[in-house]
């Protein structure tokens, strides 16, 4: 029968303290000046890519090798903790929906019955990031429901959009209102009365994650269910068109607003009776909405109206707390991750980061399952982000905080894994702010330092290693690799993740020199990683998981 025992390592010994080190949003790439990780000071990272060849190397983090549909999809953080703590390859959301939608078992899965009660009487509401980024949610599968909703007699229907410019290039949402209001038209044609309802930007209205900040899910309410926000349109495309005029403003941060008809009425507030999905199917930055939507007890700021509504996730976005409660496409079953193994083989085990990231080393490591396995043999510390500010502004986040906690961690003798993210390449370069970005990136190579010193003075092991792409490339480029222009002549700026591949470093005095990383793993991706670290403990993998990186060489 199953067991959750793992074998010994015939080579590795047990009993190492191991630290593995996330660094967010940071890949490989040319050297050139929008490389902001070529450009900034980074000795650490750059002495463990010289120092031993046989122990630094790159992996696959985007595309097929994390369960994204094509190759042309980036990697995001979503799938790549999934891919690193659970040492599989599973189908993701993105590919589990298109899956759905294609073969049409969308429409006729318990979720989908549940919210169409609503479609004779009542308007169905759909709320989330329009974009055709695929890391939240995909324009085109919003597409794909709406018709189908209509087809199967949804009578009224209400979009409440989340513009990007963070997945995609700022500047981007007025095409995508575009394309979505050229299809309303045509449901409107076959008798659905569908239109744009309210709107604003992801990162200042509903898409928070992690609890760091309530008020952006209490912009996003107000303004979706109540119908109220600071500024009043008649139309979606002007509405953006308008508030991106306005000075510093941006497709990410855009206030929230309301589309009203000739009398000034919202054009969609969601009351009694109504049916609601929200379409992302990705969970970190609907978790907190979903809870506003479906709890009846809430305290995290006063809902005002809570209407009594049909309420869907496009996935369950958190196993452990069955939220939502219905949901339209059962989201990937990562079970048995690697945390949950060594937990279950006496590993102990740390895992911090801040506020912004915290929920990467922890629930999306852990296959998106809130929560400890064994709560006394681990310990999840959260470092509190500062909220209310665009990272650009502090680009050192708090790297040196969860670097102290981290090392903190490993000189305690407490744990035998320490586990942490440092999210400054990612969060800063996402603001596309070239100049802090490079500072981000040094912040991130110090807060390395300070781990690895610690891992030095206890004979530990280190894993250093990154999620997916983003600092080392700022810039949106051709086919060619060349910078591309936009029609004033200025380059244009990639807030967005890439597609390249991330380094991963092993090394540490507890690591035997007999061991180094395989050549037959060419191809090797962030799921390789988890086999990897396991066999880094003293133990073997589990045969399902893809295979280890590493090898011991007789000596
Ligand atoms: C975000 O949610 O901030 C971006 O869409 C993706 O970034 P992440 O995958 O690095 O969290
Ligand atoms: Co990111």
């Amino acid at each position: 029968g199953f067991s959750w025992k793992l074998k010994e390592h015939p080579k590795i010994p047990k009993g190492k303290a191991v630290a593995v080190v996330v660094l967010d949003g940071w890949g490989e790439a040319n050297p050139d000046k929008y490389n902001c990780i070529h450009v900034a000071e980074t000795p650490t990272m750059d002495s463990l890519k010289k120092g031993a060849p046989d122990r630094w190397r790159l992996v696959r983090a985007h595309g097929t090798a994390v369960g994204l549909p094509t190759e042309d999809d980036m990697g995001n953080s979503e799938v790549g903790h999934n891919a690193l703590g659970a040492g599989r390859i599973f189908a993701q959301g993105a590919k589990l929906v298109d899956l759905a939608l294609a073969s049409g078992k969308i429409f006729e899965g318990e979720g989908f019955k549940y919210i169409k009660e609503s479609f004779n009487s009542n308007t169905l509401h759909l709320i989330g990031l329009l974009s055709d980024g695929g890391v939240h949610s995909r324009l085109d599968q919003l597409q794909l429901l709406l018709k189908g909703a209509s087809e199967r007699g949804a009578k009224r229907i209400c979009v409440h959009i989340l513009t990007d410019g963070r997945d995609v290039l700022d500047g981007s949402s007025v095409k995508f209102i575009e394309t979505l209001e050229n299809d309303l038209t045509k449901l409107r044609e076959k008798g659905t009365d569908a239109k744009i309802a309210s709107g604003g930007g992801r990162m200042y209205v509903t898409m928070d994650r992690y609890e760091n900040d309530w008020e952006v899910v209490k912009r996003g309410w107000d303004a979706q269910v109540l119908g109220e926000a600071p500024y009043n349109f008649r139309c979606a495309i002007e509405a953006v068109k308008k508030l991106r005029a306005e000075p510093k403003s941006n497709d990410q941060y855009l206030p929230p607003f309301v589309i009203v008809d000739e009398s000034g009425k919202p054009v969609g507030p969601i009351v009694d009776g109504d049916a609601v999905v929200t379409f992302n199917f990705r969970a970190d930055r609907m978790v907190m909405l979903a809870k506003a939507l479906e709890y009846q007890d809430f305290d995290k700021f006063d809902r005002v109206r809570f209407p009594k509504i049909r309420y869907a996730g496009m996935l369950q976005y958190d196993g452990e707390l069955k939220l939502p409660n219905h949901y339209l496409v059962s989201p990937p079953e990562i079970e048995r991750t690697s945390g949950e193994y060594l937990v279950h083989n006496g590993i102990r085990t740390f895992a911090c980061s801040e506020t912004v990231k915290f929920g990467h080393v922890t629930f999306f490591w852990n296959g998106n399952r809130s929560g400890y396995f064994n709560p006394a043999l681990e310990e999840y510390v959260e470092v509190p982000s500062d909220s209310g500010i665009t990272f650009n502004v502090k680009p050192k986040m708090k790297a040196m905080e969860i670097a102290e906690k981290a090392r903190d961690a490993i000189l305690s003798g407490k744990f035998d894994q320490i586990r942490v993210n440092l999210p400054n390449g990612d969060m800063v370069g996402h603001t596309g702010d070239i100049e802090a970005t490079i500072v981000a990136c040094k912040a991130a190579d110090e807060a390395v330092k300070m781990i690895l010193d610690a891992i030095e003075k206890v004979g530990g092991i280190y894993v250093v290693t990154a999620d997916h792409g983003n600092a080392e490339d700022m810039v949106k480029r051709n086919k060619a690799g060349q910078p591309l222009l936009d029609k004033n002549g200025q380059i244009q700026i990639l807030t967005s993740h890439t597609l390249e591949p991330v380094p991963i470093a092993i090394g540490g005095p507890g690591l035997g020199n007999f061991v180094r990383f395989r050549k037959d793993v060419p191809s090797g991706g962030l799921a390789n990683v988890a086999a990897t670290v396991m066999n880094l403990h003293g133990f073997e993998a589990p045969s399902d998981y893809e295979t280890t990186l590493i090898e011991v060489v007789d000596k």
